[in-house]
């Protein structure tokens, strides 16, 4: 009997637990950030080189390499609603640019990336 208490008690716990763990995950899917947080404070150029170096530095099969005035002259001529269209829903002609390029990172978190590309490829 003192087991079965001890298992409950555990349970119980246990359930505690993971129902905390999930309020707050959902509170940080839900909660809004400021417009201007740039993903807590973090500089684009720092965002890019976690998220996007890896293809755009060198420019991995096809990827517009950062700094290639000629492989960006046509994309920034198309203009930056047209980038952001392929950055948030990915690329229809090349799959490995995926939606978010495979990241949670928020649209007014990816411009700042796409304009400090843009900079340094003009
Ligand atoms: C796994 C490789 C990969 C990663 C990581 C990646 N990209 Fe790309 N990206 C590509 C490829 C490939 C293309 C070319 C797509 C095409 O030709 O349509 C591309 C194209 C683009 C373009 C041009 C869109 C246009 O107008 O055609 C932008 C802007 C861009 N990426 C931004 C980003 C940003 C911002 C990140 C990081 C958050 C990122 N990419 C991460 C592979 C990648």
């Amino acid at each position: 009997m003192k087991n079965l208490i001890t298992l409950l008690c555990l349970v119980t716990t246990l359930t505690a637990q993971a129902s905390a763990g999930e309020r707050k995950l959902v509170a940080e899917v839900v909660t809004p950030k400021t417009p201007h947080s740039n993903n807590t404070g973090v500089p684009p150029e720092v965002l890019y080189k976690k998220y996007c170096a890896s293809c755009h530095d060198v420019g991995t099969q096809g990827a517009p390499r950062l700094g290639d005035k000629v492989a960006w002259k046509p994309l920034i001529a198309a203009g930056m609603p047209s980038m952001m269209e392929v950055v948030m829903k990915g690329s229809k002609k090349n799959p490995l640019m995926l939606p978010r390029a495979g990241t949670r990172l928020k649209e007014e978190e990816l411009k700042p990336i796409v304009e400090y590309m843009v900079k340094l490829s003009k």
